[in-house]
């Protein structure tokens, strides 16, 4: 089936009601675009849980700061659309501003508490542009299944608290974080990177494997988990915005002297050179990330 790109908010909703007219299901892969191997594997998923993969494209100007990357973040539509095509996704939803803010609106979508953490302490009001957003899309696809990436942990939890909390009939997963050979998590901002920023970002994934190791050999003090992921970013010139040892359900931070149970969430953000990377781990649950090395 060639790929049917819908620029309207109306072309969009008929595409997905029309899918679910045959008996189908929607997957739905929301992105801001510049996709990467990151957003074709959300795309594969999409379509192995449901039918029919519907992409959006939209770079979210409510969920930017004021001194963050929304005007430089970037914006590449045709080679987006190969990679849609190439994947086997049937739709594509890529509207102008216009469409998803209308003139004079003022209403807002906010989770409290799960956003009271990690980014949303750094980064004020982006969850709330997050969810405002991901409301809307949800609104125009109507009943489908959602893939987000796990990279994004807190936003998936974020997400899913939301759809739970406003009855939407949407089923949101999460897709693990895919990633370089040599670890480094697949990010639209990798592009910000020079090479030596690029060998640098390397660190996260790194101290974070280092830290799973520790895990797996029986550590669950909460400061010897999360302190020598800290030095070790610290140890090649980069400052963290937080390097964070949570409850991976609440994201309620742990104490350096706390002592942890079976699974808890290693998060971090870090600035290396132009861009804001994240990355995660979930002890307990995932591997050393660029284990394979
Ligand atoms: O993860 C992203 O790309 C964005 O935050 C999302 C979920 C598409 C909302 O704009």
């Amino acid at each position: 089936m060639p790929l049917e790109l819908c620029r309207t908010v109306a072309e969009f909703r008929a595409a997905c009601d029309r899918v679910r007219s045959l008996g189908r299901r929607v997957g739905l892969v929301p992105t801001m675009g510049a996709l990467h191997a990151g957003h074709v594997a959300l795309v594969h998923e999409a379509r192995r849980r449901a039918d029919d993969a519907a992409v959006t494209i939209f770079v979210n100007p409510t969920q930017f700061g004021p001194n963050e990357d929304f005007a430089k973040y970037p914006r590449t539509l045709e080679s987006d659309l190969a990679k849609c095509e190439a994947a086997g996704a049937a739709l594509v939803f890529a509207p102008e501003a216009g469409e998803m803010y209308l003139a004079g609106e003022t209403t807002r979508v906010r989770v409290d508490g799960l956003t009271a953490h990690l980014c949303g302490r750094v980064r004020p009001g982006h969850f709330e542009g997050v969810t405002t957003i991901v409301a809307k899309l949800f609104a125009v696809a109507g009943a489908c299944t959602a893939v987000f990436g796990r990279k994004d942990y807190q936003q998936l939890k974020v997400i899913q608290r939301m759809t739970a909390d406003l009855l939407l009939p949407v089923d949101v997963v999460g897709f693990p974080t895919v990633r370089e050979a040599d670890g480094l998590a697949l990010s639209s901002r990798n592009a910000y990177l020079s090479a030596e920023d690029r060998q640098r970002a390397l660190v996260l994934s790194r101290s974070l494997a280092a830290a799973v190791r520790r895990f797996e050999s029986a550590e669950r003090g909460a400061g010897a988990l999360r302190r020598p992921v800290e030095q070790a970013i610290s140890a090649v010139g980069l400052s963290p915005d937080y390097v964070t040892l949570a409850d991976s359900e609440t994201l309620e931070p742990f104490g350096d002297d706390a002592v942890v149970g079976d699974r808890a969430l290693l998060a971090l953000a870090v600035r290396v050179g132009g861009a804001r990377l994240i990355d995660n781990v979930v002890l307990g649950e995932d591997g050393a990330p660029g284990a394979s090395e």
